[in-house]
């Protein structure tokens, strides 16, 4: 049957998407969609949702984009082995060897820290479990365990103690069911730095729930009042830790869209985990290349 000879019908049948993004949300970019209306109505809109420098007179840096234009000119364009080119890899190394993460055991390239994220999500809970993330929250976690359909069970930071995260409050909310926490230091919402007596705690208490702690790192070098930041993982190098870094914010070009993650901590430990990542690492082919 070609389409031609199908008998038209009058009501067209709706197309729904999956039950499970039902509660998907990504407060920024959603909020955006209604910014974009609202513009279209003729209003005027300063757009101070969006984490992105380049929207705020920031440049990227030449050197960065010839280095980028030489390597598609000497064509560089193929696909990358699946957790990037020798020479990034090596670069992250030195990266979280700067950062005092002595106890590394995989380095892997992705498409922003967005696609870390939901990579190291994806392959650590199964359904009925969780993973504890900060609130305020960046909305990409709550949206991507919303997509795996894992119940949120966010734990609170505390404004009384510059936004440091409230100890007792993740005491309280760990379940026999929880897989790992989510850390982001610097913070984003709120601008907070943790202490490495914090980072100590944390530890601790990871190591004590048997918990992996996804350190979000994304805003290290953009500290502007000089307090050094503190690596999650250099403080402890035996618990399982993956840490999060990015070219977005650091380096001005989130369009480029490259992240990655450096796994730390004890080897046994994460040894079946890191074989997970690297099993949805492959699956997507690579992370953008040049
Ligand atoms: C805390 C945090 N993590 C991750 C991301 C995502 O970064 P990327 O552009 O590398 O996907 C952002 C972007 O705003 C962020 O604020």
């Amino acid at each position: 049957m070609t389409l031609t000879s199908m008998t038209p019908t009058s009501q067209a049948h709706e197309i729904s998407a999956a039950s499970r993004l039902e509660h998907v949300r990504y407060a920024i970019r959603d909020l955006a969609c209604v910014a974009d209306e609202v513009v279209k109505q003729g209003h005027k809109v300063l757009p101070l949702n969006v984490g992105d420098p380049l929207n705020f007179d920031f440049q990227t840096p030449p050197h960065i984009i010839e280095a980028v234009y030489k390597a598609m000119r000497d064509g560089k364009n193929g696909y990358s082995p699946s957790s990037g080119i020798p020479e990034a890899l090596q670069a992250i190394r030195g990266e979280a060897a700067r950062k005092g993460i002595t106890t590394v055991h995989d380095v892997f390239v992705t498409s922003g820290v967005s696609e870390t994220v939901d990579l190291c999500l994806s392959a650590l809970v199964n359904p009925g479990e969780d993973v504890l993330t900060p609130s305020p929250d960046y909305p990409l976690y709550s949206a991507v365990l919303c997509k795996l359909g894992i119940r949120l069970n966010a734990y609170d930071l505390n404004e009384d103690d510059a936004w440091q995260p409230e100890l007792a409050d993740i005491e309280r909310k760990v379940t026999p069911r929880t897989r790992g926490i989510v850390l982001i230091n610097p913070n984003n919402p709120t601008g907070s730095l943790c202490t490495r007596q914090m980072l100590e705690q944390v530890a601790e208490l990871a190591h004590r729930h048997n918990l992996i702690v996804f350190s979000d790192e994304i805003y290290d070098k953009l500290i502007l009042d000089g307090t050094p930041h503190i690596a999650f993982a250099s403080v402890a190098p035996d618990v399982p830790c993956v840490t999060f870094g990015g070219m977005s914010k650091n380096y001005l070009v989130p369009g480029w869209r490259i992240g990655w993650g450096i796994v730390s901590g004890d080897a046994a430990a994460v040894k079946a985990y890191t074989d997970g990542v690297n099993r949805l690492l492959r699956a997507r082919l690579c992370a953008n290349h040049p």
